[in-house]
């Protein structure tokens, strides 16, 4: 089976787990647009899930890097329960607290002051708040990405995903992109041009295989960007709200984007997605500009306001020292060649289908993703104790031996 979904779930149909259950003949309900594993998750708590027979996983894939602070998390659970019995929905027409809260704090975390946010309900939705803004911030409608990126699925993520297998059966996409090689300077410096609007990157790319941008490239793009008047845009849906051991991962290299996208982690598995505009940058939106329904929706800011109260500098810390003892540990199996990634945002190569050893981890009562044929990737709670992380180690080696 081709990989029909941006992540894991390669070869679901024979992943022989357990599945019994009750919903299974439901299944053929749902458009296969995603090759799900043979297996119904019912319940989570912390860095474990349970299926619908009662066998307990240690989850390293957390809803793809969406779970940072666990399943169930008690004091996001908390806050999103609090908002519920207050206030639900009503609109953009109107103000509400717990959305405003939250662009405090995020704008507090990007650093300088008044930084602004558009807020929405997932990942590809805030890269396609982002490509908007930059057309009409600069006036300009290009745009330059990276080769191998991932960015979503709506037509204008998917235009700038540089990917040409996922965008092939969906040709035109929006006009304008452009793709340049991981870490290629001189290639960047030729892409960019006088109808460049902005530079797109993940920091890491997640999807494409957990490749990291290097710093000298950072810094390449954050330097041709200003010299051209294009905005440097970085995706951080996947490398945000501290999967690499800093909130922002663009603070470990030390190059401020103009603006950035977020999303997965922020509300700990609500949806929401956020595209953040640094104070300092061109202008773009007015009213009438952009929209969305649900964007800002009470709950889902109630429950990330949360998040990002608990994501403070000792969690942080954990996340390298956890993220440093697992690599240290997945790179001594034998049939682990090379380890990728920061923090716990991790991917690991191995001598085979990455998904058949996905297949024999979930037999062993470990959940992973894959990363490219070959790469398994590794995206725990940013919770994950030492002793989980030495346990996922073990039960890899295992079903690798
Ligand atoms: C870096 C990156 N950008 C964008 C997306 C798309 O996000 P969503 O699936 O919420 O639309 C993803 C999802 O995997 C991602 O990893």
């Amino acid at each position: 089976m081709t990989n029909p979904s941006n992540t894991t779930a390669t070869g679901a149909a024979s992943a022989g787990a357990t599945g019994a259950g009750a919903t299974t003949a439901l299944r053929s309900s749902i458009l296969p647009t995603y090759g799900r594993y043979d297996l119904t998750l019912v319940r989570g708590d912390g860095s474990r899930v349970w299926d619908d027979t009662g066998k307990c996983y240690l989850d390293c894939v957390a809803g793809i890097a969406v779970i940072g602070l666990g399943h169930c998390n008690p004091v996001v659970r908390a806050a999103a329960e609090a908002q519920l019995g207050k206030l639900w929905h009503v609109s953009n027409l109107y103000w509400t607290e717990p959305m405003l809260e939250l662009a405090r704090k995020l704008s507090d975390r990007f650093g300088g002051s008044g930084a602004q946010a558009f807020f929405c309900n997932s990942g590809a939705e805030s890269i396609e708040a982002a490509l908007k803004y930059a057309r009409k911030a600069t006036g300009k409608p290009g745009f330059v990405a990276l080769e191998g990126s991932f960015h979503g699925r709506t037509f204008g993520a998917l235009s700038v995903t540089g990917q040409p297998a996922k965008r092939a059966a969906f040709e035109p996409g929006v006009p304008g992109a452009s793709f340049v090689p991981l870490n290629d300077t001189d290639a960047l410096g030729q892409a960019v041009g006088p109808d460049t609007g902005c530079i797109l990157l993940e920091p890491i790319q997640g999807e494409g295989g957990v490749n990291p941008v290097t710093q000298e490239f950072m810094e390449a793009a954050r330097e041709i960007a200003t010299a051209r008047g294009a905005l440097l845009i970085l995706d951080e849906i996947q490398t945000g709200t501290g999967r690499t051991g800093s909130f922002f991962a663009w603070e470990q290299l030390g190059v401020r984007p103009d603006a950035l996208t977020l999303a997965k982690g922020l509300a700990n598995g609500l949806p929401i997605g956020a595209l953040l505009v640094a104070n300092d940058a061109l202008r773009g939106f007015e009213p009438g500009d952009h929209a969305s329904t649900f964007g800002g929706n009470p709950v889902a800011a109630a429950a990330a306001c949360a998040v990002l109260d608990l994501i403070d500098d000792a969690l942080l810390a954990h996340v390298s020292a956890v993220g440093e003892r697992l690599s240290t540990g997945l790179r001594a199996i034998p049939q682990v060649s090379e380890v990728r990634g920061r923090g716990l945002l991790l991917a690991a190569e191995i001598d085979r289908p990455g998904n058949d050893a996905v297949i024999a981890c979930m037999q062993r009562g470990l959940l992973l993703g894959t990363a490219g044929p070959t790469a398994l990737r590794i995206t725990p709670p940013l919770t994950l104790t030492a002793d989980d992380a030495d346990e996922a180690v073990r039960l890899l080696a295992e079903a690798l031996a």
